[in-house]
């Protein structure tokens, strides 16, 4: 049986990365549910390691600009959020990226500059009209960012369920204090990654990029399984 038959696989399989959003407004009550959908993500003795902060409007305006700001006066470090150097089979599938969403936006790879703004893109949200900052303890340890990465799929299912799109984007991260700042964010907590959420713009090439997957044989081993 095509697994598309079954519903829940339908509507992952339509989540993708979205970079180019129309501007209509995604309403209070969604988010809400979205929200209250994900929180039933199972965490690791149920510690429910997410904290949230939801930004439209004027709020979500002043933190774009703030990062806009300090992503174009450059003082920032850039944020390690890969070992360097990258083990070759997952640095190919990050060029293979790269090959494809600059191809995309016409951006040549040696064009530091038309990289830089397109990355300065990540901080206006894309032009979606909410985005969402997730912050976690920072004392927690690896297995509490796992339960975190379930919630957040949560959330890009339970929107996709309900015609809007996301992007999941770790380069929130980068800016740690401008947020924490911005957003009054407690001592004790870092940036996990933001996400842009509202309505793909559907005629947008950005948004048509299929990013492939290695296929299961290639990644799963079978052991005393019937045929
Ligand atoms: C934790 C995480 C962080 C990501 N950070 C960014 C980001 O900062 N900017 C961005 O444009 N995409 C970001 N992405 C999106 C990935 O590039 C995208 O998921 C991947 O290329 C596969 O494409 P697809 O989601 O369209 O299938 C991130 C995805 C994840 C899961």
């Amino acid at each position: 049986m095509n697994s598309d038959t079954y519903l829940v696989d339908s509507v992952i399989r339509s989540r993708k990365a979205v970079r180019v959003f129309r501007p209509d407004a995604v309403s209070k009550q969604d988010v809400i549910d979205i929200l209250d959908v994900a929180r039933t993500a199972p965490s690791n003795s149920n510690t429910q390691p997410w904290r949230v902060h939801v930004l439209a409007g004027g709020a979500r305006q002043q933190l774009s600009d703030a990062l806009a700001r300090a992503h174009t006066d450059g003082a920032h470090p850039q944020l390690q959020h890969m070992p360097d150097p990258l083990p070759d089979s997952y640095r190919l599938r990050q060029e293979d990226f790269g090959a494809r969403y600059y191809g995309a936006l016409g951006i040549d790879k040696a064009d530091v500059d038309a990289r830089s703004q397109a990355t300065g893109r990540n901080f206006e949200f894309f032009g979606a009209p909410l985005g969402m900052i997730f912050t976690i303890d920072a004392q927690l340890k690896k297995y509490s960012w796992l339960d975190y990465g379930l919630f957040i799929q949560n959330i890009m299912i339970a929107a996709r369920s309900r015609g809007l799109d996301t992007c999941p984007q770790v380069s929130f991260a980068r800016y740690q204090e401008v947020i924490a700042k911005h957003l009054d964010i407690e001592a004790a907590h870092e940036v996990v990654c933001g996400m842009s959420l509202g309505y793909a713009d559907e005629d947008s090439v950005v948004n048509r990029l299929e990013l492939p997957r290695e296929p299961v044989v290639r990644f799963a081993r079978f052991a005393g399984l019937d045929a």
